[in-house]
């Protein structure tokens, strides 16, 4: 989310500050000598020792995950070749000339595809085209692609009869059920006022929030949305349902009965190796606040759980607490609503019918995204970041072969084990499990439901590094995982991790886990320092967005002011030079983000989002309108083509 924008309006700040303050006083600072990992640092830059550990690895790519779109490489005989792995014509910081729309190489070339408001299904609804003096209704909105464009990811439309026959199936390119995040709209944004005045207008806001199931189609004038049973809205008046460990807690039931409710604040996403979508419910706290303020203020009746989550009494300022019981903090009878939201969400993309389904194994915090990593037998290891300051880096390994499970009617990500990291300094770090069988965690909870419901704090207990904002995570070509730290202001000790304080431009690192991603121990190394790229033609900040094309292709996608008149931007590296060199591919509009990341199965069309563009003032951007000062910008996904058709990133 943006920080350090340079195009403030009313609502900026609903996802300003708030989200980024740290709540973790857990005291998890081991802290080293700042020069002394500095020094390691650049040791490594320039090709260390930990960079050829990653070459013992075995590659983790796999076929059903070839079959998503990650790896495969298919040739169409005619294409011509790009010697280098990453030889496109990057964006000058000179060719960036009007940042009211998107500077892409000139290599490349982009269409609009479902901005916020485009009917899901074609000619069922109006579609929202950024009137200022109309805004749709609820109702509409329900029908309609949201706002707040994040993580997505392309299955293609013949998936289910590619797993069916294997390895040997080419999945079409061509047409597919785009999965896509709404994470977030403020209300200037989409109300077109600070707060709502009615359950409608708080209906409104909730309806844009959620994830779109679309169904698209090339044809030969672009990309267009098609009609399918499949698609549909979730919001945060979906009903869903629990699964695994603390599915029947009574930390998730309430007294008002009230059954198991929607998804919000979706942030970055993942596929599952079976042919799911995976959404991650980030900062979820902000729509929960409290509508009888006393005189002591809602700090009075907070919880050490409240506090370690973030709530407040007045949430982002979305306000939907005043209409909306659940979002209401002090009401009795909705006491743990505020339990139900903090998880992955598990969506089937071909069923519309499907209940999504929240894996509690996966614990509850700020979930950023999800990358998952097969082993050679089979069992599968998900990587994912919780992503407030000083908060901390989690993988979940799967007890069983994915495909054992699957078979068997079970799902692998209900029964398997919940990790948190500890960074040595020395390079080296450790899987801290988060079980009930720990002594020290016995003391603190009833259950495993529990610890999963509260996992910040079990994972404070148990020591974990505080990081500098944890955000995506990918795996590389040789089953290495990058994750980005997209930065910390309030940081003001360094240790070898997070080796700056104040980490105002964030930062990559790359871990390499023992053991084919079973292991509880793990090598590290700083992959790269976003602030060493200033000065450089490659310059960027805040890497927030990853993902690692299965060759050695990896995309970051930035969230926060740029140097050098840049906007966001979604940068190209090649994992395998020593020294990372970063080529920008694309630079985005006024204040907007660059993020969400999925490619055909072929590789040779990708979809990116630009994300609340403008934050939601005309006199920004009028994107995907050409300036005009008047449209509302729209939150939009942009088709991205090599123009001579060879594959993204090349
Ligand atoms: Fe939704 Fe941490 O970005
Ligand atoms: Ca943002
Ligand atoms: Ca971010
Ligand atoms: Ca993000």
């Amino acid at each position: 989310m943006l920080k350090h924008d340079d195009t403030p309006i009313e609502n900026a700040q609903i996802h300003d500050d708030k989200e980024d303050i740290a709540s973790n006083d857990s005291g998890n600072r081991p802290f080293v000598d700042v020069l002394q990992s500095n020094l390691s640092r650049r040791k490594v830059l320039a090709g260390g020792a930990v960079a050829a550990a990653a070459g013992f690895f075995t590659p983790a790519a796999s076929a059903s995950l070839r079959g998503l779109g990650r790896t495969e490489n298919i040739g169409r005989g005619n294409d011509r070749i790009n010697r280098e792995m990453v030889g496109f014509k990057p964006v000058a910081i000179e060719d960036v000339l009007d940042t009211r729309m998107p500077t892409i190489s000139e290599d490349y070339e982009y269409q609009v595809l479902i901005p916020w408001g485009t009917p899901i299904q074609p000619g069922v609804t109006n579609e929202y085209a950024g009137d200022p003096s109309t805004r749709p209704t609820s109702e509409e909105a329900a029908l309609q692609v949201g706002i707040g464009h994040d993580g997505m990811w392309f299955f293609p439309i013949d998936l289910p009869s590619a797993q069916r026959y294997g390895r040997r199936y080419r999945a079409r390119s061509d047409e597919g059920m785009l999965c896509i995040n709404h994470e977030f709209g403020g209300n200037f944004h989409v109300l077109g006022k600070g707060s709502p005045e009615s359950l409608e207008d708080v209906r409104l806001s909730q309806h844009v929030h959620g994830v779109s199931v679309v169904r698209i189609k090339e044809h030969f004038d672009g990309w267009k949305v098609e009609v399918s049973d499949a698609a549909r809205r979730i919001t945060v008046n979906t009903p869903v349902q629990f699964s695994g460990p603390a599915a029947s807690s009574p930390l998730l039931q309430n007294p008002a009965g009230n059954m198991p409710q929607g998804t919000v604040n979706n942030c970055g996403s993942g596929p599952t190796p079976w042919g799911t979508y995976l959404t991650c419910e980030e900062n979820f706290n902000g729509y929960f606040g409290s509508s009888t303020l006393d005189s002591d203020g809602f700090n009075a009746i907070r919880t050490e759980e409240q506090s370690r989550y973030g709530f407040d009494f007045d949430g982002f300022g979305y306000g939907w607490y005043f209409f909306d019981e659940r979002f209401d903090l002090t009401n009795p009878d909705y006491v743990n609503e505020q339990n139900r939201f903090g998880w992955i969400v598990e969506i089937d993309p071909f069923d519309g019918s499907q209940t999504p389904t929240k894996r509690t194994a996966l614990g509850r915090f700020k979930h950023e995204a999800i990358a998952i990593a097969e082993s050679s037998n089979g069992r599968i290891a998900a990587y994912m970041g919780d992503d407030q300051r000083f908060d901390y880096c989690y993988k979940y390994v799967s007890t069983n072969p994915w495909q054992e499970s699957i078979e068997l009617g079970l799902s692998p990500l209900d029964d398997g084990k919940l990790y948190v990291a500890r960074y040595n300094d020395d390079g080296t770090g450790e899987w801290l499990e988060l079980t009930i069988e720990n002594p020290l965690l016995a003391e603190r909870f009833a259950d495993q439901a529990e610890l999963l419901i509260y996992a910040r704090v079990a994972a404070d207990l148990l020591g974990a590094t505080p990081m500098d904002r944890p955000e995506w995570t990918t795996i590389g070509k040789d089953g290495e995982v990058y994750w980005t730290l997209t930065n910390n202001s309030q940081r003001t000790v360094a240790n070898a991790a997070n080796p700056q304080a104040p980490n105002s431009d964030g930062h990559i690192i790359k871990t390499v886990d023992a053991d084919d991603h079973l292991g509880t121990t793990f090598s590290w190394e700083i992959y790269l320092l976003a602030a060493e790229t200033r000065g450089t033609e490659g310059v960027f900040t805040d890497p927030d967005l990853a993902w690692a094309d299965g060759e050695s292709r990896l995309f970051i996608g930035t969230d926060g002011g740029q140097p050098d008149g840049l906007q966001d931007q979604l940068t190209v590296i090649d994992t395998s030079k020593d020294v990372p060199e970063p080529k920008r591919l694309l630079v985005g509009v006024n204040s907007d983000e660059v993020t969400g990341f999925t490619c055909t199965p072929d590789r040779r069309t990708a979809f990116v989002n630009l994300q609340h563009p403008g934050n939601g003032n005309p006199a920004s951007t009028n994107f995907p309108a050409l300036p005009d000062g008047f449209t509302v910008p729209r939150d939009a996904t942009l088709v991205l083509r090599r123009k001579n058709g060879a594959i993204i990133g090349s």
